[in-house]
């Protein structure tokens, strides 16, 4: 058995967080894997709201979602995701799900922004239901991707003390830093 990467374990770990009918976030459309992959576990009953700023990942995500026959359940928008409190009710959502970093194919120089992200961070912490997910894959292999990663980290951290139960999966030893999965379950009240 081969250790999953971080992006291959976030799915293994949120099938199980995820029932038909829910509704859920992929605050950073992309290609649409994790769009696809939401709109399954979400079944004929639930919804995906999905965010991004790069018109080219809208396009690609959207087709991906449709050649897998899922576009009904998946409303996009090409916005930032810090913002999505406008699309949701507050604690309505089950999971809400970021891979940070750039569009792979596409500039780089497009990537998620600290600043932003945290944003989006306290919005869907407002939109998670008691006991949903934040689940974010963070790349702190470049200059940018590490100070973001450091400051997701730091904010989610902060949200252990107040009862969120936080946990993080990475790759010790590599070459230069890889990608982790920080994964979060909101507190119950
Ligand atoms: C690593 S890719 C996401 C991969 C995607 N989840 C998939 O399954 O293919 C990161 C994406 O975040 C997007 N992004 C950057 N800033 C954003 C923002 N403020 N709001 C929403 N998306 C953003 C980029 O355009 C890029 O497409």
């Amino acid at each position: 058995m081969m250790p999953p990467r971080p992006t291959e374990l976030a799915w293994m770990l949120l099938r199980g967080a995820i029932r038909a009918g829910d509704l859920v976030i992929d605050a950073t459309a992309g290609n649409g894997y994790d769009t696809v992959f939401l709109a399954g576990c979400v079944g004929e009953s639930g919804r995906v709201i999905a965010f991004d700023v790069q018109e080219a990942a809208i396009r690609s995500a959207r087709s991906r979602v449709v050649a897998a026959g899922l576009d009904s359940r998946v409303d996009f928008h090409h916005a930032s995701h810090a913002g999505m409190a406008a699309h949701a009710a507050a604690e309505s959502v089950s999971v809400v799900m970021f891979n940070l970093g750039y569009l792979p194919g596409e500039d780089h120089g497009l990537t998620t922004q600290a600043w932003e992200t945290l944003t989006a961070m306290e919005e869907a912490a407002s939109l998670l239901k008691p006991g949903g997910v934040l689940s974010v894959v963070c790349y702190p292999g470049h200059a940018e991707g590490a100070e973001e990663a450091a400051r997701v980290e730091e904010w989610l951290c902060a949200r252990a003390s107040s009862g969120w139960r936080v946990a993080k999966y990475g790759m010790p030893a590599t070459l230069r830093p890889a990608p982790f999965l920080l994964l979060a379950a909101k507190n119950e009240r």
